[in-house]
């Protein structure tokens, strides 16, 4: 395919009582960015780590931190995501009382920003804050848990996402987040995604160079 595909793995599917070593090992592996999804047991019936962990993480990788906050009103705590060396803040759709207001002050204090989509959510949402936009993140899995199946339908999500983007002019990049595998990677990059987020597929894989250079390669 493209050298262009982005690959992020999620550190949800890590060893966690071997952190730092487990964000080295996939950042030698050829990871691009390094995926850190945050749950707020609120939002999403799971609880995983804050800014303190990203901050902690942050020697371990000059790769790029694309934070996925999966938490509820997640403007109070934005500005510590930053400081602890987030590049990308993303945000859910249902998560945040008024999205203008909060995407634009991802981007004011020096982040890019990005908004998540639910499987449920329709793309409409988008269209008066594209200008805000860096990444739109596509859950292909409902949030909260990694290691889930893909959920089939969300094929035509990307297609139609991709429609928009072309038609607006936008230059917002599309990320797919859950149950990205070697099988359906090439259809994603196909259907216009730039950016794969792989947790399970690549730190379980017994071999995470081979695994991330397949996903890129199709
Ligand atoms: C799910 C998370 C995903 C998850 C992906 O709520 O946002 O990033 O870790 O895990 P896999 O790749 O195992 O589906
Ligand atoms: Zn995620």
């Amino acid at each position: 395919m493209t050298e262009d595909l982005i690959i992020a793995p999620s550190i949800l599917a890590a060893d966690f009582s071997r952190i730092g070593e487990e964000v080295e090992a996939v950042d030698a592996a050829g990871a691009d960015w390094i995926h850190l999804d945050v749950m707020d047991g609120h939002f999403v019936p799971n609880l995983t780590f804050g800014p303190p962990l990203i901050k902690a993480l942050r020697p371990h990788s000059k790769k790029l931190f694309d934070t996925h906050l999966m938490v509820s009103n997640p403007d109070t705590l934005i500005g510590e995501y930053a400081s602890a060396g987030s590049d990308i803040i993303t945000v859910h759709v249902e998560a945040c009382q008024h999205l203008d207001r909060t995407l634009s002050y991802i981007r004011e204090i020096g982040c890019k920003a990005g908004v998540s989509l639910n499987p449920h959510t329709q793309i409409d949402c988008l269209q008066h804050v594209l200008d805000r936009l860096d990444l739109i993140l596509v859950m292909t899995v409902n949030p909260g848990f990694g290691g889930q199946k893909f959920i089939e339908n969300t094929f035509d999500k990307v297609a139609e996402l991709k429609n928009l983007i072309i038609n607006s002019g936008s230059s917002a990049l599309i990320e797919i987040d859950g149950g990205v595998t070697e099988d359906n990677s090439k259809k994603l990059f196909e259907l216009g995604a730039n950016v794969l987020v792989a947790g399970s597929t690549v730190f379980n894989s017994k071999n995470p160079t081979n695994t991330i250079s397949k996903l890129i390669s199709g």
